[in-house]
């Protein structure tokens, strides 16, 4: 672990290594309503990487996929997105570019079933990557479903399948397991998975704390919005004060 400009504790500060980063934070901060959202965050997300964001409520996580997804602007610092910064990017063209996400609490629009809602989600311009995720995700068998008959765990699939047929380069998951029970839980986590092992690459923003701890090849920390550390699951867990503070739920 090192101590990082702003005060962080980052372990493996060189992470990501290889690859060029797919996005880049830079010295990010973000006031919302005189609300100091984000702090100085610099972070990277390199491709082929599950990226695991936590900490407590306000920490800025959901601030932060808003920023990088061109939502809401930043006030200060450079979002860098295969190395060109997006400076005012409106969220459509962002998400078109391949940086797609998530909504906390959002899985598909009442009055339409499983597949309108994917269909709408490509314009119905792309029936085969329709198709594609829904077998990936298991959602062929209630694809004539309308969403509000569907269980959250399948709400919770479906709105990350409307992630997925824009083809992400990079999936951003706003809790994509909150308020499923446990057996929900394994189950969409272990969809995750096979997501990112299809080739994309997921930041995903989650309060369970375990479950993010098995599945992220790394994790981001932050607090009251700044970036407390950044590194594996193992390099955090052997920090007593982060595991202490951070790792148990
Ligand atoms: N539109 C807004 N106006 C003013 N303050 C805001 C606004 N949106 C968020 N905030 C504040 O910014 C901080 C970060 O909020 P954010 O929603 O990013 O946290 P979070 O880490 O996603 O929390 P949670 O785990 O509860 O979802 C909080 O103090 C929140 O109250
Ligand atoms: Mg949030």
């Amino acid at each position: 672990m090192t101590q990082a400009r702003n005060g962080a504790v980052v372990a493996n500060p060189a992470v990501p290594l290889g690859p060029e980063p797919l996005l880049d934070v830079d010295d990010v901060s973000c006031v919302l309503g005189g609300v100091r959202a984000l702090s100085e965050v610099t972070m990277h997300i390199a491709p082929g990487e599950l990226v695991g964001i936590i900490g407590p409520n306000g920490a800025g996580k959901t601030t932060l996929f808003n920023v990088v997804t061109g939502f809401v602007p930043a006030t200060s610092g450079e979002v860098r997105w295969g190395g060109a910064p997006l400076r005012g990017g409106r969220a459509h063209r962002v998400a078109r570019s391949g940086l797609v996400r998530t909504f906390q609490n959002v899985g598909g629009f009442t009055g339409l079933t499983v597949a309108e809602n994917l269909e709408l989600a490509t314009r119905g311009r792309d029936g085969a990557a329709v198709r594609r995720v829904e077998d990936l995700l298991h959602l062929a068998d209630v694809r004539d479903t309308l969403v509000e008959d569907c269980s959250l765990a399948t709400r919770k699939l479906v709105g990350i399948a409307m992630a997925l047929v824009r083809t992400p380069r990079l999936l951003l998951l706003d809790e994509p397991l909150a308020g499923l029970d446990d057996t929900d839980r394994d189950r969409v986590t272990s969809l995750i998975e096979q997501v990112h092992d299809s080739g994309v690459t997921v930041c995903m923003v989650e309060h369970d704390i375990g479950r993010t701890l098995r599945l992220a090849d790394r994790i981001v920390v932050l607090d009251a919005g700044r970036l407390v550390a950044t590194g594996t699951p193992a390099d955090l867990a052997r920090d007593d004060v982060l595991a202490r503070n951070y790792l148990s739920s």
